[in-house]
């Protein structure tokens, strides 16, 4: 007997395709036992940025939310990365990702920078250029998030922005949730910017119905 549903389908790909190791156990495991949101992307998920990452050539990522560093560790994987950047709000969090990140011994590739991530990217202006940023924070301030993205990232760059369907709730024109605003708004920047290629790849699974925004500088 065979029970079918999007999650086993998950599973049963993890099983086969995505060796999660101790540290990416853990990494999920600490930000669960803290009660951090279980936002983090899924292992399948995880895997498949480090291969975009890695398809892109990224040298140097910039991640805007970290949370417990689980997706930070799938970056700073990548073969032949150089520097990530991560950028999350509660310092909590970031000491957790450190730790994460550090028991994978991947901390001296990674710079977590703590505060409002908007700050942080203000602050970016004598910062070498980014190959690859993956927006998946504060959705409100996805608008803004995309317009510091498109300064900091060189031509060829990709841009993926977590969590634009949530549900489908991102179709809804009227809807007050300023994180469907956020989704709405900065697809409405990527409608208006000729200088950007972009998609929307609708994904189920373990984290619901939900999509990736994938955006490529030309
Ligand atoms: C939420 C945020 C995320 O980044 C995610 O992947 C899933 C859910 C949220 O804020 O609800
Ligand atoms: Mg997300």
């Amino acid at each position: 007997f065979v029970r079918r549903s999007h999650s086993a389908v998950d599973s049963y790909f993890e099983r086969m395709l995505v060796r999660e190791d101790e540290a990416l156990r853990a990494s999920r495991s600490i930000g669960a036992s803290k009660g951090f949101p279980q936002h983090e992307v899924s292992p399948l998920q995880g895997s498949f940025l480090k291969l975009l990452a890695e398809t892109a050539g990224a040298k140097r990522i910039l991640e805007i939310g970290t949370l417990a560093g689980y997706s930070t560790i799938w970056f700073a994987r990548v073969e032949g990365i150089e520097r990530v950047v991560t950028l999350e709000l509660e310092p909590e969090r970031a000491a957790v990702a450190r730790e994460n990140l550090a028991r994978a011994s991947l901390d001296h590739l990674v710079d977590c920078r703590v505060g409002p991530a908007l700050d942080s990217l203000q602050a970016m202006t004598e910062e070498d250029p980014f190959d690859f940023v993956f927006i998946d924070a504060d959705k409100q301030n996805n608008p803004a998030y995309l317009t510091h993205a498109l300064r900091l990232a060189a031509p060829g760059s990709l841009i993926l922005a977590d969590n634009v369907v949530r549900d489908g709730a991102v179709v809804d024109d009227a809807s007050d949730d300023p994180r469907v605003r956020g989704v709405r708004d900065m697809a409405t920047i990527v409608a208006n910017e000729p200088t950007l290629d972009a998609t929307a790849l609708q994904t189920v699974g373990k984290k619901g119905w939900d999509g990736f925004m994938l955006m490529r500088v030309k």
